[in-house]
């Protein structure tokens, strides 16, 4: 980060930048990425490229861009939403199928966008199987909406499935990934996508806030990051098996790097597990979320699994 090569990125001039963006959108096989501070800016400035005010996006209930970015589409860029419920944050195309609305004129919201998560955070980093996303993708073109793919942590899904990067460009129109999750980056995410609409995401990002300027630093790190922590995730998958098992999950359900238990005391959990040294968080009254990640070695994962198991 202190050797970067930087430039006024809010000018469009800082090298380190522009050789993040044609990394990360070559990955995908898209046209072209913009580098945004948070994931939640990346899903603001792609959904508004597909959706406009007053049209509508369909999810999965407990999707981050519905309950986690509190409010920002609904703020930003007016749509409204529709949601269907899995348990393990899947597709549900019967379920999308019925809920899609073509334009109908001055009666009913149109859909203009599905929006799927992969890995899905509050499904416990599940993984949504690649064939499951090509028949969305394949149902979307036969009706012409469009796809997006919340991949804030897509890649914890293509180290975990060995499914290329660029088969889960081809199924989004556009994509958020970050590298502020797993991959240990401090900041930064990219929205990925077509030329035109990453041009007009840049003006988006500028009308809110997100034009900076020598931040080739941070892309700095966005670049070491894919270089040396992608494959690594593995590990960060088996530590969280071994977190699974100690608090009486099954391993097997765990396809990535976080822990979702269902305990009627969470709070208190949370609490006692602190005080035993993990720091775990509550996402929901009954539900208990570990993450591991870069920062978490083989060594900690034991303590940590032996603390759990005491509790
Ligand atoms: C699936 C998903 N999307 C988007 C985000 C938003 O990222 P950020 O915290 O950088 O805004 C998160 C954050 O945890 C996430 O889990």
């Amino acid at each position: 980060m202190a050797d970067a090569e930087v430039g006024d990125d809010v000018y469009d001039e800082d090298p380190t930048v522009h050789a993040l963006q044609e990394r990360v959108a070559g990955v995908f096989g898209k046209e072209a990425a913009l580098f945004t501070p948070t994931g939640s800016m990346a899903n603001v400035l792609a959904l508004a490229s597909l959706v406009g005010p007053g049209t509508e996006v369909l999810c999965e209930a407990r999707a981050h861009i519905l309950r986690a970015e509190l409010g920002a589409h609904g703020a930003f860029t007016g749509l409204t939403s529709r949601t269907w419920s899995h348990p393990r944050g899947q597709v549900d195309l019967p379920a999308i199928e019925e809920m899609y609305a073509p334009d109908m004129g001055p009666f009913f919201v149109r859909t203009t966008a599905v929006s799927v998560e992969n890995t899905h955070n509050f499904a416990g980093g599940a993984v949504l199987p690649l064939a499951d996303l090509r028949d969305l993708r394949e149902f979307a073109t036969a009706v012409g909406t469009r796809v997006h793919l919340d991949g804030a942590r897509i890649w914890n899904a293509h180290v975990a499935t060995g499914t290329p990067l660029r088969e889960y460009g081809a199924v989004a129109d556009v994509l958020s990934v970050c590298l502020s999750k797993g991959l240990g980056a401090p900041v930064g995410s990219l929205m990925v996508g077509d030329r035109d609409a990453i041009a007009e995401a840049r003006v988006r990002r500028k009308r809110m806030g997100g034009g900076m300027r020598q931040v080739g630093i941070l892309a700095a790190a966005g670049l070491h990051a894919l270089d040396h922590h992608v494959e690594r995730l593995a590990d960060d998958h088996a530590h969280a098996r071994l977190l699974a098992e100690a608090c009486g999950v099954d391993p097997q359900s765990v396809d990535t790097n976080i822990v979702v238990v269902e305990r009627a005391d969470a709070a208190e959990f949370v609490t006692r597990a602190r005080e035993a040294g993990v720091a775990v968080a509550t996402v929901g009254p009954t539900a208990v979320r570990m993450v591991t990640h870069l920062g978490i070695d083989r060594a900690d994962a034991e303590t940590a699994a032996k603390a759990l198991a005491a509790l």
